[in-house]
């Protein structure tokens, strides 16, 4: 037996969303050591249970931590530059055709060390932490050469180790063609599937492999070969697809059991019913449809009819969505995508972290790891409603207050 016991923790009179909906009363939580050990609706509470817990919260709404299950944290430099050019009427597709866009950032991604990386990406991550975010996935895809792919997921790994957050990481080198293989994407592609996938794997480097199935990015058929290459090292699939065009992106993400198509703004029936069949979960992403002002909304109530669970994520990335506030995240989910506040907390805890392929994260249920946020609003609905930061009370990672 352990000298120490452990630690036992009350919040008491809170309304809670347990990832899924709003509980109807408020309730009392206990948490013992790094899972949550018990929720009652607080007038059953039977006060032995408190018994060597001390009260660390009362009042205010508990919901899991945030789950931010789509970013492209790290990177180097800004692309101010281009929002501007893009004020002026430039398109994105047009800014990535003339060597701009994602090569921008590539650019200035492999010219920055691992620790300037570090240092660049820690002010992004928190200010996710201190909007309540406890788990985020975080992509490469600025590096494009073996090395500074394997480079990106290093910093992202390191990320985790300086911050009380759980970080999943995805090697995206199929984000854009390197400016080394113009002209000759297939043999870039085979230096992902044959390079990248392999080493990132070998290393214990990335959890998932995704690619931007677009015109400015893979065919369908460069991405199956991906898809393929990652499922032979034993990696989940994630895809960006159906963002600025409809190539089918998603059914193909469908067919090899992907955890999540993204974006997905000009998806069709038959590709809803095929996230549906394989239950691939749909990551909406408001934030990149806002920047890019964007007017082909996402299949929403199609996506409701054939029950595809929806997340909603930040992006966050230089380019499409500079915007590290996830509770923004859910107000634009509910303004520009007409979800529901319930639908977009969610999206950001339960969806998300099915997403990840994590589902036993997002949850607030007996057994499940406490990672907990207790915010000064009301209800859950205020969290979508209103922009506004420094609501969140407490952040709780692993059962431990960390306060933003
Ligand atoms: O999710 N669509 C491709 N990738 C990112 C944008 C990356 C960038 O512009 O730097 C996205 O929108
Ligand atoms: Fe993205």
């Amino acid at each position: 037996m352990s000298a120490f016991p452990t630690p036992k923790q009350l919040w008491r009179d809170v309304q809670v969303f347990d990832g899924l909906a709003q509980l109807d009363e408020p309730m009392t939580l206990l948490v013992e050591g790094e899972r949550v050990a018990g929720l009652w609706p607080a007038r059953e509470f039977d006060e032995a249970q408190a018994q060597g817990a001390t009260e660390v919260g009362r009042g205010g709404v508990l919901t899991p931590g945030l789950v931010d299950c789509h970013t492209h944290l790290v990177y180097a430099g800004n692309r101010a530059g281009e929002f501007e050019q893009r004020l002026e009427g430039v398109s994105y597709e047009e800014i990535a055709r003339a060597g701009g866009g994602i090569l921008s950032t590539v650019r200035a991604t492999r010219a920055a060390s691992e620790d300037q990386l570090i240092a660049a990406s820690l002010p992004r991550l928190d200010a996710l932490l201190a909007d309540g975010v406890t788990t985020l996935e975080i992509k490469s895809g600025y590096g494009l050469t073996l090395d500074d792919e394997l480079k990106m997921l290093r910093v992202a790994r390191r990320l985790g180790e300086l911050r009380p957050v759980r970080i999943t990481t995805t090697l995206l080198g199929a984000h854009a063609v390197a400016p080394e293989y113009v002209g000759r994407a297939d043999d870039y592609v085979a230096l992902v599937c044959e390079q990248m996938i392999p080493a990132a794997a070998a290393e214990g480097l990335a959890d998932a492999v995704d690619v931007f199935c677009e015109g400015i990015g893979f065919s369908p058929a460069q991405c199956e070969r991906i898809f393929q290459a990652a499922q032979a090292h034993g990696l989940a699939l994630k895809a960006h697809a159906e963002q600025l065009s409809n190539l089918g992106g998603s059914t193909l993400a469908a067919r090899y059991d992907a955890l999540s198509a993204d974006h997905i703004e000009y998806l069709d029936e038959a590709g809803v019913r095929a996230l549906a069949a394989a239950g691939t979960v749909a990551v909406l992403l408001p934030g990149a449809f806002h920047v890019l002002r964007e007017t082909q909304l996402p299949p929403i109530e199609l996506l409701r009819q054939y029950g595809v669970p929806m997340a909603v994520a930040s992006d966050a990335n230089p380019g499409t969505s500079p915007i590290c506030m996830p509770t923004l995240m859910a107000n634009l989910a509910c303004s520009l995508f007409r979800l529901t506040p319930r639908e977009a907390l969610s999206g950001m805890t339960a969806q998300a972290a099915r997403a990840l392929g994590r589902p036993d994260l997002g949850r607030i249920e007996v057994g499940s790891p406490a990672d907990l946020c207790l915010w000064d609003v009301q209800s859950p609905a205020e969290l979508a409603y209103a922009v506004q930061a420094g609501r969140l009370r407490q952040r709780i990672f692993n059962g431990e207050i960390v306060y933003a």
